[in-house]
């Protein structure tokens, strides 16, 4: 079966998004430094471009969890696969997501990382589909809300493909 990607959101308006963004953490942790908790894959390439439009100093760290269920529908159960290098205790912690559906990765990951000790925790997400939410997740920073459609680029993937893409883009499954 083929798709087709239609778009939704342009490669300007997702990196006139990101610049706002970054200005607004600039401002919220003026004389602080930020670390910037990036959830694999999905979350790198925000994470990077948002990193380089704050004009605080940054860290940076990596981790990757996986959900038990299909892509498509997580389970709420998180396992991690890759955990972060760094000790966030005492740290002001953002964590970098693509996108928050329907809660449950994100809620479990934040209780986790809060038992760390951060001075502070805050999420920031490219993506928010509300109309999916079945876990309430506070988000502090969120760049576009977009209705309950699967999307693809910027990081977030089909199937693994079309992480690539410069754009957010809707698959559209035919034949
Ligand atoms: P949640 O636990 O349901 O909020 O799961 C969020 C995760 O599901 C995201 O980090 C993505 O990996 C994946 N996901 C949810 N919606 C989409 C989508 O529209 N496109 C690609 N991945 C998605
Ligand atoms: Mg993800």
């Amino acid at each position: 079966m083929a798709e087709k990607i239609r778009v939704l959101l342009t490669e300007e308006e997702v990196d006139r998004k990101i610049q706002e963004i970054g200005e607004q953490i600039s401002k919220d942790y003026a004389g602080k430094q930020v670390h910037l908790v990036c959830v694999l894959k999905g979350g790198s390439f925000f994470m990077c471009e948002l990193a380089k439009r704050i004009s605080v100093p940054v860290s940076l760290d990596f981790m990757s969890v996986s959900s038990y269920g299909s892509e498509t529908k997580s389970s709420g159960i998180v396992k991690i696969v890759k955990d972060l290098d760094e000790p966030l205790k005492d740290k002001d912690v953002i964590v970098i997501e693509d996108i928050v559906d329907s809660g449950r990765t994100l809620s479990y990951l934040l209780e986790m990382l809060k038992d760390r000790g951060p001075k502070s925790l805050r999420l920031c997400t490219l993506l928010d589909k509300p109309e999916r939410r079945v876990v309430d997740v506070k988000v502090d920073y969120t760049g576009f809300q977009i209705p309950d459609e699967f999307v693809v680029g910027y990081g977030l993937d089909y199937d693994q493909k079309y992480r690539n893409l410069p754009y957010i883009g809707v698959v559209e499954l035919d034949g």
